[in-house]
């Protein structure tokens, strides 16, 4: 398995581009199930989730269609891909195909809305909690879809059409509000989503949805409505920049001092995360390119986050964040109300020196002058990353092991890093 070496003790200069968001691009991708026609998305990230995506809806009978380069594109634009579900083949998502991404499970929406039944694995995925789908498959429910669980199988039926309904989420769900906006869209009649989740990726979702012809408003805000219709067209839509990408790169210079541009990055996408990283030290202007980013000596000082739905301190920057505070001088609290699993990064930081203590969803940070480089293991998609910010501030060299966790949500991470004058490689396990 491939490594990064990562020699940390140099500042961050330079410019990062900040790519399409995984999260937005995984259900847009998932949202080309709802027409036979062809939907082309712009700005898609080339990330292992999208490449594992593009097998599964190939599986579902999805005609995958890459562009090529163009003369004078930068290494680090992003793909345009066609997707195609002219004909669906196949209405089962296998074990072999889902179990590795749990967003691959919200293909269970667009395959009943569309075909009247779909056949889908119970998810994987980030290692972080349970996870559970209760409220996914309370979506379908609500909507007149009859549900069965049978050999890790969940076997959703509505052969006479999903029809409009309340839903009404008990806990804010990203994945819950995309499964709800994609069913209702081709159901009949009208759906009003209660407590759906605000991120900027659900109205992304719903955005292109609009563009093919659905009918939903409020989407962005806790109330949602859809005026169902009886089929949807092609589109062509951009896929929004990557805020947890951006805000990354933030903890990161953050934590190294530097001065970086953020290219493309948004602020309006990080509203509360940006004045956080402010209060430890950072500076951070809004400019034309992106958000600029840096951090001219002083100490990192210490600032307690708890995760919260948007627009709270999202949960994907939790790890990165408890990274930057094992730098800080004094003591920090980080609270984790997302994810009650979320802390398996802990241990790994604390290979590198960093002193941080568990107590339930708290994690107590002793920020450390210097930290140390250490053989370290990536456990899930953040926490990696965290791995790599604390990597980058400590003195020495450090070894990530297991990167293929990075390479699930981070594209071309060491490049981006190189080009700002970092000393990190990729460590190739011959084939
Ligand atoms: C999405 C993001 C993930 C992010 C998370 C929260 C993608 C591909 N992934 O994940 O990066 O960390 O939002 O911002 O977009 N829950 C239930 N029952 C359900 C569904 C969820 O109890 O049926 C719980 C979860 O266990 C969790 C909370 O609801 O405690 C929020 O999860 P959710 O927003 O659904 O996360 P995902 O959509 O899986």
């Amino acid at each position: 398995m491939d490594r990064i070496r990562i020699v940390g003790g140099s500042p961050l200069n330079g410019i990062i581009p900040i790519s399409g968001a995984k999260n937005a691009a995984l259900p847009l991708m998932i949202a080309s199930l709802l027409t036979p026609e062809t939907l082309t998305l712009e700005n898609v990230p080339r990330l292992a989730d999208v490449n594992q995506l593009n097998r599964i809806l190939g599986n579902h009978g999805v005609d995958y269609r890459l562009e090529g380069k163009r003369v004078g594109d930068s290494p680090y634009a992003g793909q345009t891909i066609h997707l195609d579900a002219k004909t669906i083949v196949d209405t089962t998502a296998p074990y072999e195909l889902v179990s590795r991404m749990r967003a691959s499970f919200w293909v269970i929406a667009p395959l009943l809305a569309r075909m009247g039944e779909a056949k889908v694995s119970l998810p994987g995925g980030c290692a972080i909690g349970t996870r559970p789908v209760d409220l996914l498959l309370m979506v379908l429910e609500k909507l007149g879809a009859n549900i069965e669980i049978e050999g890790g199988y969940v076997l959703a039926d509505a052969k006479k059409g999903l029809v409009g309904g309340e839903i009404d989420f008990a806990k804010v769900t990203v994945g819950g509000t995309h499964t709800a906006l994609m069913a209702a869209s081709l159901a009949k009649g009208h759906t009003l989503i209660k407590n759906a989740a605000c991120e900027p990726e659900v109205k992304d979702l719903a955005d292109c949805l609009v563009k093919m012809g659905a009918k939903i408003s409020g989407a962005g805000t806790s109330t949602i409505e859809i005026e169902g219709v009886t089929s949807l067209h092609g589109a062509r839509h951009d896929v929004l920049p990557d805020r947890i990408e951006a805000g990354t790169y933030a903890c990161a210079v953050a934590m190294t001092g530097g001065d970086v541009l953020l290219a493309g990055a948004r602020a309006d996408l990080l509203p509360l995360a940006l004045d956080v990283l402010r209060q430890t030290g950072a500076q951070i202007d809004e400019t034309a390119q992106g958000l600029r980013v840096s951090r001219k000596g002083g100490k990192i000082r210490p600032v307690d986050v708890t995760t919260a739905p948007f627009p709270g301190f999202p949960t994907d920057l939790q790890a990165q964040f408890m990274a930057l505070m094992s730098g800080a001088d004094g003591t920090s609290r980080i609270t984790e109300t997302i994810f009650e699993n979320r802390f398996m990064h802990v241990q790994e930081l604390a290979r590198l020196g960093a002193r941080i203590k568990l107590e339930g969803d708290v994690a107590i940070v002793e920020g450390r002058p210097k930290l140390k480089g250490a053989p370290v293991m990536a456990t899930d998609l953040r926490a990696s990353v965290s791995l790599v910010i604390a990597a980058l501030a400590a003195e020495g060299e450090t070894i990530v092991h297991r990167v293929y966790h990075l390479d699930r949500g981070f594209e071309q991470l060491e490049e981006k890093l190189q080009a700002c004058g970092a000393t990190v490689e990729r460590l190739r396990e011959p084939a």
